[in-house]
């Protein structure tokens, strides 16, 4: 098979985790017999720095004519500490979700059986934590209108959702609950606020459409706790744009390190495969940084994008060896020697 894939390193850490990520995927190539043409572009402050946008339209051409995108991070500390920044990184992280249609962000949280103690959680709180989080990814508070009244000390950002983009959302999050456990979780602020008094109202009526789901509904406060007690109690959650970002950084820590999980971002065009850690910009250059939740991105890719389930397998075996075998980037070592980004991603592309 013959696979197009964008390659959008992006910022900080991502060119070194994304390099790995390709050495694993053109492994796994050979391996099965694919041809792979990657098409590198730029994006973040890498491409304001060259072109003066985040998500330039050479960049979206790429994205649109690709059969998948694979992603590294997005960010500059030079833009953080700058409220007055006219151009951001993340402005094209959020431009490249609106303009490929990317509505649904998908963020598993699954624990690794080699890394239970290194969870802060207790292993008793996580064994058996498998759950995903579908997170509504350009609608909400990010895509309101927002700014400053002319006194210059006001400001606000509205949240408006409509039934059908809540409709598409929970649409994948019933179907996803039907291959799984039939349980789904929507997660809301329904005592206060207005939409997620519409997005309980618009999943209610969704229920007969699904009467085998189980569905629960909770609120995102009571979640935020009930994740660090019991997360393996949930399977999956559906929620907005807001609360998703929020409790995803929550739950990616569980499995032990912020390096581990990937995700997914589907929609109307081109899905997208990325890792759900920042750019760790303290980290960049040094080579230290974990590459493996962009190397397991890869692996949702090929199993998601092109079906290549065998080939998706083979990536997820070849992490687990390594996290058996200790080859493993310093913040999973603990006192064991810690390997640099570059040697984990050959470790695996030799042992695929
Ligand atoms: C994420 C990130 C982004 C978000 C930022 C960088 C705009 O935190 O992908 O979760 O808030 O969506
Ligand atoms: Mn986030």
């Amino acid at each position: 098979m013959k696979l197009n894939i964008a390659l959008l390193a992006g910022d900080g850490i991502g060119p070194e985790v994304i390099d790995q990520a390709v050495k694993v995927s053109d492994a796994i190539a050979k391996k099965f017999g694919h041809e792979i043409a990657w098409t590198p572009a730029l994006t973040g402050a890498a491409a304001i720095d060259a072109v003066g946008e985040p998500y330039p339209d050479s960049t979206h051409e790429v994205c649109m004519a690709a059969d998948a995108v694979l992603f590294g991070a997005i960010g500059h500390p030079r833009y953080d500490n700058d409220p007055k920044a006219k151009v951001r990184p993340e402005q094209g992280l959020l431009k490249m979700r609106k303009k490929l249609g990317l509505f649904a962000n998908v963020r598993p949280t699954f624990t690794f059986p080699s890394l239970i103690d290194s969870s802060p959680l207790k292993r008793e709180r996580i064994e058996g934590t498998d759950m995903i989080i579908l997170r509504e990814l350009t609608g909400g508070i990010y895509f309101g209108e927002r700014g400053r009244l002319d006194d210059g000390n006001t400001a606000f950002d509205t949240c408006t959702y409509t039934r059908a983009e809540i409709q598409r959302l929970a649409k994948l999050g019933f179907e996803m609950a039907m291959t799984r456990s039939k349980r789904l979780c929507c997660v809301d602020k329904a005592n206060v606020l207005e939409t997620s008094r519409l997005w309980r109202e618009t999943v209610q009526d969704m229920e007969k459409d699904y009467p085998e789901v189980k569905v629960s509904y909770e609120f995102v406060d009571a979640v935020a706790m009930r994740l660090v007690q019991w997360p393996n109690t949930y399977d999956v959650m559906i929620t907005e744009n807001l609360f998703g970002d929020i409790l995803t950084d929550e739950a990616s820590v569980i499995s032990g390190s912020m390096g581990l999980m990937p995700s997914a971002s589907v929609g109307v065009h081109t899905s997208l495969y990325e890792p759900i850690h920042g750019s760790y910009p303290q980290a960049a250059g040094k080579d230290i940084a974990n590459p493996l939740a962009t190397v397991l991105s890869a692996a949702m890719m090929f199993e998601d994008a092109f079906k290549l389930k065998d080939e998706a397998e083979a990536i997820r075996t070849v992490v687990n060896k390594s996290l058996a075998e200790g080859i493993v980037t310093e913040d999973l070592a603990g006192k064991n020697k810690a390997y640099k980004t570059s040697e984990v991603g050959d470790w695996l592309a030799k042992n695929v």
